[in-house]
């Protein structure tokens, strides 16, 4: 008989062996050579959907795990595993900022929907990253709402609750100043200028209208014409529409590789049945989907069309989409 203690201490020597995985953390770092003279719109990157709702915290009556949980690693895990693109919605709950995953339901006329990760750890999963890692890392700051009201109607934020949620953001290191901050098209910047010397966070906006960005224009934050990428997402529950929907909105917009900047949404969205429960919750769509991404994708990829951005729900650490961005990178993507 094994004794419990020597069990112990072999199945953690099981645990701490690496998952196998082709590219290293720091994966742009570590290709720079090959996509440092690269703009944006030349390079593939994978995303992470609602990146912040990887835990559950307040929620309206409705809402549960099986209707908002998008993700199952926290933003920093997500970065680990090679995520550079974070859909990020912030809203303001208990007086405070942080990350949710709220929609109208028309049918019973409220707001339902849970918060997820504070912006507060937003920010310090950030930085323990960038602190050790040259990388570049995108924020896609929409759907800002302010939920401390009734759920009849959430507003959406004032100038006065973007600029304070700005002001917090000012505490995410590295962030990148281009020196035409205004008028910068940021897909068009090669990849070295971002992280030739350091870390780079972008921080991109898309308010459901508009704001000022004010001061905040010269200290990394972007409108999202500056960033403006093509992402339109399927709206079907069913795998096989929704591939065939992004791969033919992937062939008109990459007709070449400098006709627009495209996000492929590789996501699955629940039908009004699966969100009051009744079927799937978001993360069995989401493992349906994200295997079929390696054999979907590949076949339709050229040296004309190809996706700048991978984007998905339950991001995982295996290596694999990292993977997939660099096969496209260097078998695909534009020199
Ligand atoms: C930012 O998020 C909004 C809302 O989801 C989306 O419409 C927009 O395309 C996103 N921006 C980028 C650069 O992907």
């Amino acid at each position: 008989m094994i004794a419990p203690v020597l069990l112990l201490a072999l199945s953690s020597v099981v645990s701490a062996i690496p998952v196998k995985r082709a590219q290293p953390t720091d994966w742009m770092q570590a290709n720079i050579g090959l996509l440092g003279s690269r703009p944006l719109i030349h390079i593939a990157i994978p995303g992470s959907h609602d990146a912040g709702m990887s835990v559950i915290g307040a929620g309206t009556a409705f809402s549960d795990a099986a209707n908002t949980q998008t993700q199952t690693l926290s933003i920093n895990q997500q970065l680990v595993a090679g995520s550079r693109y974070f859909d990020i919605r912030p809203v303001i709950s208990g007086g405070a900022y942080t990350t949710g995953h709220y929609s109208d339901v028309s049918v019973i006329d409220s707001w339902q929907g849970s918060d997820g990760q504070s912006i507060a750890d937003v920010i310090s999963d950030i930085n323990s990253f960038t602190a050790t890692n040259d990388e570049l890392v995108i924020i896609n700051l929409s759907h800002a709402y302010d939920t401390d009201g009734d759920n009849s109607d959430y507003p959406i934020f004032t100038q006065a609750q973007w600029e304070a949620l700005f002001t917090q953001l000012l505490g995410l290191n590295h962030r990148y100043v281009d020196p035409n901050p205004t008028t910068v098209d940021l897909t068009r910047v090669p990849l070295s200028t971002f992280i030739g010397s350091s870390a780079a966070v972008l921080i991109i906006i898309q308010p459901d209208s508009p704001v000022d960005l004010g001061s905040f224009a010269s200290q990394g934050f972007y409108q999202y014409s500056q960033l403006n990428a093509y992402n339109e997402y399927a709206d079907t529950n069913t795998l096989s529409t929704m591939e065939s929907d992004q791969l033919s909105k992937m062939a008109s917009q990459r007709g070449s590789p400098d006709q627009s900047y495209f996000l492929l949404s590789w996501t699955l969205t629940q039908d009004a049945l699966e969100t009051i429960g009744l079927g799937d919750s978001i993360l069995t769509l989401a493992n349906s989907a994200d295997p079929a991404l390696y054999t979907a994708l590949p076949p339709k990829l050229s040296a004309n069309t190809y996706p700048n951005i991978l984007y998905i729900d339950n991001f995982q650490n295996d290596g694999k989409i990292v993977d997939l961005a660099m096969t496209i990178n260097t078998n695909f993507a534009a020199q």
